[in-house]
């Protein structure tokens, strides 16, 4: 069996081909980074006319990458939802169309799950039960996944998700979106004791998180140095208060899944979701999983961000299993994984 799968829940246009046998054959992504960056952020509407505009391309490419003709697809997987509604819509009719047009069945996944099985698309892969971090633009969460397709949500963001606070300190920071990659790397010359913020919600038990205390105390750093933003605040200082705040995240996100770790007594954690691109924070949770004796599991960089590859893998589980987009095109801005079972809310 191979699938052909879209992905297109916000920024990134991506489309891989996935073989039962041969696993990976094909990976397209393009990136609407540099259009968007010029407004500071995503702009809805921008994004939905690029996935128009990159799709079939792109299907083209990953066609002849995997060398495939249409007839060697036996179903085209499309992200569903979570994401942005005209940019899931997008993916969804050209998804949708390809199917209808190959007579083969299109299926549905959610781009959450996808994150969340990013890691079998490595050698080196968990086997359920296993716990899972997803830290991503829109969602911070930690996942007991006990089989495909039954997750429970132990804990998540009541506020702003992990990225979403790195995105909102890169701006604070005088830095253009996305602000990860760069916070990260601006991270890498200060020094993470030089400011002390908090890690919040470490103070009370359970395993959920608030992430908008600490952006927050990053604006007040920021305040107290300079009386005002990041502009023409001197390097040094900005790279102490990126690295403070990216210590503070790592702490915060390592204390939830070592307290998730004790009350499920699992010994392996999957990382996942654009955030895992983190140097610190991975090696932070991969020190926290050697000294107990665990394993973690973490994909590849490429396949942390959006990308066409993890829709592709879990389309294909999703395929294998029988879910069938049904007659009409729907997508579903929210979806929790709770409900995967039930397919499509
Ligand atoms: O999973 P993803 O690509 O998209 C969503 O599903 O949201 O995650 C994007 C998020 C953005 O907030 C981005 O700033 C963040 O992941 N990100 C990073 C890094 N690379 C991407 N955050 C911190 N460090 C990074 N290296
Ligand atoms: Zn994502």
């Amino acid at each position: 069996m191979r699938v052909l799968a879209v992905e297109s829940s916000c920024d990134e246009t991506g489309v891989a081909v996935y073989d039962q046998e041969q696993g990976l054959l094909a990976n397209q992504l393009y990136s609407q980074i540099r259009m968007h960056a010029e407004y500071g952020g995503v702009v809805p509407e921008l994004a939905s006319r690029d996935h128009v505009r990159k799709a079939v391309p792109l299907i083209r490419a990953a066609l002849e990458e995997s060398g495939s003709t249409s007839r060697d697809i036996d179903a085209v997987c499309y992200t569903a939802g979570p994401g942005l509604v005209g940019a899931l819509m997008a993916g969804a009719v050209v998804a949708r169309s390809l199917a209808w047009a190959w007579d083969v069945p299109a299926v549905p996944v959610n781009h959450m799950e996808g994150h969340l099985l990013a890691p079998m698309l490595e050698e080196h892969r968990p086997d359920y039960p296993f716990l899972a971090l997803l830290v991503s633009g829109g969602h911070t969460m930690i996942i007991r996944a006990d089989a495909f397709g039954t997750y429970h949500v132990l804990g998540e963001s009541l506020d702003d998700a992990a990225g979403e606070a790195f995105d909102k300190t890169a701006k604070l920071l005088g830095l253009p979106y996305p602000g990860g990659p760069l916070v990260s790397a601006l991270a890498l010359e200060g020094n993470p004791s030089a400011y002390r913020f908090p890690r919040p919600m470490t103070d009370r038990p359970g395993l959920d998180f608030s992430f908008s205390g600490l952006k927050t105390a990053v604006s007040t750093a920021l305040t107290r140095e300079t009386g005002g933003s990041g502009a023409g605040c001197p390097r040094e200082i900005l790279a102490d208060i990126a690295a403070s705040f990216e210590a503070a995240v790592a702490d915060t996100l390592a204390e939830k899944c070592r307290r998730a770790l004790d009350e499920t007594g699992f010994r392996q954690l999957v990382v996942a979701g654009g955030v895992s691109a983190n140097r610190r924070i991975r090696e932070s949770l991969g020190s926290l999983m050697k000294s107990r004796g665990g394993e973690m599991f973490c994909p590849r960089t490429a396949f942390c961000t959006d990308n066409g590859a993890m829709i592709a893998y879990a389309g294909m589980q999703r395929f294998l299993a029988g879910t069938r987009a049904p007659a009409g095109v729907h997508v579903f801005p929210r979806w929790s994984l709770e409900k995967i079972a039930a397919g499509c809310p």
